[in-house]
């Protein structure tokens, strides 16, 4: 406790200093882990998810200045465009997912119609572990599939058990998205804690620690908490596999994280993402479960979604103090990654989302080709799946729910226009004239992207503040 206290700078930021050790119990699971590998992984199987673009870069670029500029870099884009992504530093001992890989930021710097390209890795708890040991020791998403999968679940319990790797900093890659709150750039995998990045006059990027908000955080934080751009305030909640499944916050302008509100449902689920409105906050619980049992039985992968149960929404006030007036909708079975906004209108709550139906989990098999319609997210082809933008309508004076199909497949990580989050947005009318093909400005980068997740742009005014602090 007196360890960590020491660690707890202002802010609640906690500096990240993993302890593991290196002795005789690691020696002894690395050889269990050999054997568990030899006997039952067949390591011919070819990667996909480190192939061709997917494969990681093997440094970190620092500032690299001056890029060459094609058209004109505007002032109004004064600022950092920060894409995160995943990038393994250490080569997978057998399986590997894209979920896996070490969170790695691409930078374009922009300043003054001049560019600087930069990419750091977030220097997780995990990172540094690996380091240490100069190779690849946490479990693999990758690698939880049937009995193998359960044999390697436990060598990382083992290796908990025996303190050779050191679980106090949590296994979070923050590979998967970016928000900027508070004075500082967060970097988000929804298994961890936020990890704060500092971005730097020149643009290089620097991990500062973990967030825990003055301890009062101990749960997991979604990738996609929600900014409302008109009270500065963070919606955020966090799922876990034990109860309580789904724990709801508020987090306030100043970066005061409000006590927790447990959200009652039957199972514990995987659930990405949610949404907010002026009033109220949605939550999801669509039937995609995480099921070690069933991996063993089944020879499956983790992942099960049960196409047999309904799709149910929940609306809170969203500074409700408990779930008491919590209302639920129901809808057709579906699964959901990512909601593109909510708002109000009248007794009605919309939800604009990316509707996925009957998505089969275990369509992992087959080559990843890097063609966009056969581009793969979860793990799933999406060829195998018809995202769809869907309205879908909430009455909460009558408690019914509708929904209706605006887009053909395939449409997900939708990006909106971040100072209309939570109100409905305005409607453009745009002379056609301008939508000009052409680029206004092309930055040829030095080296090569792999591709990644989710993105953001830190303005020059963000990028002052977080200095300051
Ligand atoms: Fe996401």
């Amino acid at each position: 406790m007196a360890k960590k206290d020491e660690e707890q700078k202002a802010g609640g930021i906690v500096e990240v200093n993993p302890k593991p050790e290196k002795g005789l119990a690691s020696k002894a699971i690395d050889l269990l882990e050999k054997l568990v590998i030899k006997l039952m992984y067949d390591t011919s199987k070819p990667h996909h998810w480190l192939a061709g673009n997917f494969a990681p870069v093997q440094n970190e670029t620092p500032p690299c200045k001056n890029l060459h500029v094609i058209g004109f870099l505007p002032e109004c884009m004064n600022g950092e465009f920060v894409r995160v992504g995943p990038n393994p530093k250490f080569a997978p001992v057998a399986g590997y997912h894209w979920f896996d890989g070490d969170g790695m930021v691409h930078g374009i710097r922009i300043k003054d119609g001049k560019a600087t390209y930069v990419s750091r890795y977030i220097r997780t708890s995990r990172l540094k572990q690996e380091e240490y040991f100069g190779g690849s020791k946490f479990m693999k998403l990758g690698d939880l599939k049937g009995f193998f999968g359960l044999l390697m679940a436990n060598l990382q319990m083992l290796r908990a058990k025996f303190k050779v790797l050191d679980a106090s900093y949590g296994a979070g890659t923050g590979s998967t998205s970016l928000i900027y709150h508070h004075g500082k750039l967060l970097a988000l995998s929804e298994l961890d804690k936020p990890y704060v990045l500092k971005v730097l006059e020149d643009g290089d990027l620097q991990t500062l620690g973990m967030l825990d908000y003055d301890k009062r955080l101990d749960h997991s934080f979604t990738a996609h908490p929600k900014v409302d751009p008109f009270t500065g305030e963070m919606f955020t909640f966090g799922y876990s596999q034990s109860p309580t499944y789904i724990t709801y916050r508020v987090i306030s302008k100043d970066g005061f994280m409000h006590d927790p509100v447990p959200i009652t449902i039957s199972d514990p689920i995987i659930m990405h993402d949610f949404a907010i409105t002026e009033n109220y906050a949605i939550f999801m619980d669509l039937p995609l479960y995480i099921k070690p049992k069933e991996m063993v039985t089944a020879n499956k992968l983790i992942f099960t979604f049960d196409t047999s149960k309904k799709a149910y929404f929940g609306i809170l006030p969203r500074y409700a103090k408990n779930e008491l007036l919590i209302k639920w909708f129901e809808l057709p079975n579906c699964f959901i990654f990512h909601n593109a906004n909510a708002w109000e209108e009248k007794d009605e709550v919309v939800l604009i989302t990316c509707r996925l139906e009957n998505p089969d989990l275990d369509k992992t098999n087959g080559i990843v080709e890097e063609k966009l319609e056969n581009f793969i997210f979860g793990g799933l082809k999406l060829e195998n799946f018809a995202n769809e933008l869907y309205e879908m309508r909430f009455n909460m004076k009558t408690g019914l729910a509708s929904q209706r199909k605006l887009s053909a497949s395939a449409v997900d990580f939708p990006k909106i226009n971040e100072s209309h989050t939570s109100r409905k947005s305005s409607v453009c009318v745009v002379d056609a004239k301008t939508m000009s093909a052409d680029p206004v400005a092309i930055v040829e980068l030095p080296y090569r992207v792999p591709y990644g997740f989710h993105a953001f742009f830190v303005t020059e005014e963000q990028l002052r503040e977080q200095a300051e602090l």
